[in-house]
């Protein structure tokens, strides 16, 4: 059953980028898989530091703000690192591990040996200006200890940490120290209940499980302590909040989700009721956090993790959370915010009510009694002789007791997710405010992924743009820490295999005036030579950024292109490369000045993510080509080609088997003279064939990819054209392909007449300001001409009829990954991060094969290039740069 709904969902969730780019008109379209705009991997990571040791699970960070120290938590040991770079060799360690004789305690009570029976480090915090606290699971047994902070060793035996700690590792917690207390939340042991507690001093507070229960399998989070007593000395309406996601209550009509997120606060001062209520909150209240996405019908109850953003006034501060969905094979995250005083006011607003366990909950609109329930102990409540929650009036106590749920739930700031990822589940994010050169305030938020990529975006316009995708690991695994620091321009990551540091911003990486611009990153600016960091920037006046649309400012900048010729026989293939840097852009090629129709079959052209595709060379395609790089609709000369197609040129050698496949290059000269044909490879560098063979294989690879995503697509959206049952969903082709939309319009009313599928896209592709612009301004017209009309049986037939060697197997399902042929799979992952971003295929369906799937014609096509090469000669010229 539970699976059945997820799948459902799951072609739900495919089907959605299509219909909200096109079927919400109310607002700007939120970009529903927003694209990172630059992708690096762990090759080309700049600036980093790691730190490791035998120790592994490296889940629990503490930094203060001024901190030197970074405090990090493992599996069996605690690590203070040299925060301004926690490679540096002078890391100080705390062994503790739990003993042998628990850990066998530990798997006589059938836990796991292998990842339970140890001592995680689950809490780690200051507790006076001398030393930090910490709490061990302790193989099932937890422990909590003093740190004598200067020696960087325990300072006493290890105490009984039964009631602040979990027993298991992997347990939501969250715990914080105020003022020498220490705030715990918790499900401890696995058949108690889920708790909030105030563990010392005494009277030791904890949440109520009679007659109402206040808690229901809540999963924690997080907690932050808001100082939001106005003009108190006293601080007595501070509040400590806490973030979870329970089992849903109150069984609303519309939905019936069996999870919720939420938020429960409590105020600090609170030292419970005299009887009713006695050691339980008097100010325990709590409230539902929507992340939805309402017009679809699209929740998103899981919360993951919150970030708290404190601001200049207490009631300024914002919570960040991360949200999932229910069904734990889907993979999507949305990122909310919440502004406190939206969650203040519901707090304020009117209670839930149940009258009988069993019942439904409802708003209840009886009297409420005074002082309102849930209050924290103010001077004014002191004004008149309530100095302590113990002198609540009980009626006060009673009805506290029995109305823990707030009614009004909150929403999230513009009322929907901030961003959306299909693909992608965010573990942890943390952000901060940077100052724009252009006098605003942008928020930046950094993301981690359960994979150990980092995702920086920025906020404009209430839509998140992704500035850049990290690959912090190798070997794939979950961030499970994410803290950052200002001081030390520093974010750190924490994960099963250790700790990272990055910096803030790596502003080097951008080598022109425009690719700095089309960035969009605060932290970044052009100085007229370099992109360099604004922070470090003495003089800002002359610095250009534009981080609102990111295309201003470069008009008058000097660049380089690079120039190349090439020179070729008639009846050749070539391929003139043009890598672009950013997923968002397109490459748009002109010929004499004269834009190359890539896309279209009979043109003789191909444009890939890495090039242009000359096929079958005629004489008359000879001329000067220009790979334009074009991104935020400014479009930028980045490589020129000098292509000459020549009729006669001496017959090759015969060719020996393995330079079939490989090309022979003329020789080389320093003049761009690429007239007359160049002498044959008599003693000129011959381009290594094990280099064209990588490059035939990396473009089988590419066509491989683009096979299986395609077919998992027309899968999809197969499925959601049949699964239209819920009626509001309507599946149009992606359209938005291209910024230069009239290219896309053009060969699109070419193909109206067939209507057969026109996959330019995998999946609606926005450029960064997040408008759409092939939907914006060409609606109406993609509705009529645009439907994806495929049968998923279809492409089973004809792909069976003569698969080419190349082909990919069909994934079994379609949430499943796709198998696929093993020496694909090594380049795969990071060739199909990039093709997703991009938003245009190698090949298309042509008019004339439009029954047969596109696997076949992408093979076909790709064997029949690759037979050709076989006989015929590729004659590139050198590369040299002559600018
Ligand atoms: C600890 O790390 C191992 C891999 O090193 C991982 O399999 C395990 O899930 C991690 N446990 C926790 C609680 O993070
Ligand atoms: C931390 O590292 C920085 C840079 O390597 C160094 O200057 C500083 O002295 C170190 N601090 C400590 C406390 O070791
Ligand atoms: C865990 O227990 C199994 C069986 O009880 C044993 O074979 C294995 O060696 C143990 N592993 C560790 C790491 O203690
Ligand atoms: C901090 O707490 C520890 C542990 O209770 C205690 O030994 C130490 O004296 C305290 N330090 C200060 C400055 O109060
Ligand atoms: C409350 O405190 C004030 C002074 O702080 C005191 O005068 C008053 O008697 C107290 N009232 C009660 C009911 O304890």
């Amino acid at each position: 059953m539970q699976g059945a709904r997820s799948s459902a969902h799951l072609l739900l969730l495919s089907c959605l980028c299509a219909a909200v780019a096109t079927g919400y008109p109310f607002r700007m379209p939120l970009d529903l898989d927003v694209t990172p705009r630059v992708t690096v991997l762990t090759s080309g990571l700049q600036g980093c530091r790691r730190f490791h040791s035998s120790a592994v699970n490296y889940s629990t960070m503490f930094l203060e703000v001024d901190s030197e120290h970074l405090y990090v938590g493992a599996r069996g040991a605690v690590f203070s690192l040299n925060a301004s770079d926690i490679s540096a060799g002078s890391a100080l360690t705390i062994e503790w591990e739990a003993s042998p004789k628990q850990k066998s305690l530990c798997q006589q009570k059938g836990k796991n040996n292998k990842t339970e029976c140890f001592n995680h480090i689950r809490f780690l915090q200051r507790f006076n200006s001398t030393h930090l606290y910490m709490c061990g699971t302790h193989a099932f047994s937890p422990l909590c200890a003093y740190i004598d902070e200067k020696r960087f060793v325990m300072s006493s035996e290890p105490e009984e940490g039964k009631d602040k700690c979990p027993y298991s590792p992997t347990t939501g917690y969250t715990a914080l120290i105020i003022d020498q207390q220490i705030y715990t939340a918790s499900q401890y042991e696995f058949w108690s209940f889920p708790d909030i507690r105030r563990n010392s001093p005494s009277p030791t507070l904890r949440t109520e499980d009679a007659p109402t229960r206040w808690l229901n399998e809540a999963d924690f989070v997080g907690s932050a302590l808001v100082r939001e007593s106005l003009g108190s000395s006293t601080g007595d309406d501070d509040k400590i909040y806490f973030f979870f996601t329970e089992r849903s209550q109150e069984q609303s009509t519309t939905h019936s989700h069996s999870r919720v997120a939420r938020v429960a606060r409590v105020c600090k001062g609170d030292r419970g009721g005299h009887l009713t209520l006695q050691k339980r909150w008097t100010s325990f209240l709590k409230t539902r956090l929507i992340c939805s996405l309402p017009e679809f019908d699209f929740h998103f109850n899981m919360l993951r993790s919150v970030f708290v953003m404190p601001g200049l006034m207490p009631q300024d501060t914002l919570f960040y959370g991360i949200f999932g969905l229910e069904w734990k094979n889907v993979k999507a995250s949305a990122v909310c915010r919440f502004s406190l005083s939206e969650v203040q006011e519901s707090f304020q607003g009117p209670y839930m009510e149940n009258q009988d366990p069993g019942s439904t909950w409802k708003e209840y609109t009886g009297k409420v009694p005074d002082p309102r329930p849930g209050t924290c102990i103010t001077d004014a409540l002191r004004a008149r002789g309530i100095n302590i929650s113990t002198s609540l009036p009980d009626d006060v106590l009673n009805f506290v007791r029995r109305h823990p749920l707030m009614s009004q739930q909150v929403q999230p700031f513009d009322r929907r997710p901030l961003l959306f990822r299909k693909t992608t589940d965010y573990t942890h994010m943390a952000a901060h405010v940077v100052h724009g050169l252009d006098g605003q305030m942008y928020h930046v938020l950094y993301m981690g992924t359960d994979e150990g990529w980092i995702h920086k975006a920025v906020e404009v316009k209430d839509q998140l743009h992704i500035i850049e995708e990290l690959q912090l690991f190798e070997e794939p695994q979950p961030v499970t820490n994410l803290l950052m620091s200002t001081k030390q321009m520093s974010v750190y990551v924490g994960s099963p295999s250790g700790v990272v540091q990055l910096p803030l911003s790596n502003c080097r990486r951008y080598t022109s005036c425009y690719d700095c611009i089309f960035s969009r990153d605060p932290h970044c600016a052009w100085n007229g030579s370099k992109c360099v960091d604004v922070m470090a920037e003495a003089n800002r006046s002359s610095l250009i950024q534009d981080i609102q649309h990111g295309s201003i400012g470069c008009e008058m900048m000097q660049y380089d292109i690079v120039q190349r010729s090439r020179s070729v026989r008639v009846g050749d293939d070539v391929l003139l490369q043009c890598e672009l840097s950013s997923n968002l852009a397109t490459p748009l090629w002109m010929l004499d000045g004269r834009e190359v129709q890539g896309y279209d079959l009979n043109s003789g052209f191909r444009t890939g993510t890495d090039g242009l595709l000359i096929i079958e060379a005629r004489q008359d395609q000879s001329g000067l080509y220009t790979c334009h790089t074009v991104e935020n609709n400014i479009k930028v000369a980045i490589v020129t080609y000098n292509v000459t197609i020549n009729l006669d040129l001496p017959l090759p050698p015969p060719i020996d088997p393995v330079r079939s496949i490989s090309s022979i290059l003329p020789p080389s000269t320093d003049q761009p003279s690429s007239e007359g044909p160049p002498s044959l490879p008599n003693h000129s560098e011959l381009l290594s064939p094990r280099n064209m063979e990588a490059m035939y294989l990396s473009l089988i690879t590419i066509l491989g990819g683009l096979c299986v995503v395609l077919t998992v697509v027309l899968v999809y959206v197969g499925f959601c054209l049949r699964a239209g049952s819920r009626g509001k969903y309507s599946l149009r082709a992606a359209a938005a392909a291209y910024p230069s939309s009239k290219k896309s319009m053009r060969s699109r009313k070419q193909h109206r007449s067939s209507s057969h599928m026109e996959l330019k896209t995998i999946s609606i592709h926005c450029n960064g300001n997040g408008i759409c612009n092939g939907v914006s301004k060409y609606n109406g017209s993609i509705q009529d001409g645009g439907f994806l009309q495929i049968v998923p049986g279809e492409g089973h037939t004809s792909f069976n009829k003569e698969p080419p060697p190349p082909a990919p197997p069909l994934p079994p399902t379609p949430q499943h990954t796709c198998d696929i042929p093993s020496g694909l799979s090594a380049t795969l992952p990071s060739v199909l991060r990039r093709m997703n971003g991009n938003s245009y295929m190698l090949l298309r369906q042509s008019d004339s094969e439009s029954t047969s799937p596109l696997c076949y014609s992408f093979s076909e096509e790709l064997n029949r290039i690759l037979e050709k090469r076989k006989h015929t000669q590729l004659l590139p010229r050198p590369d040299e740069s002559s600018v």
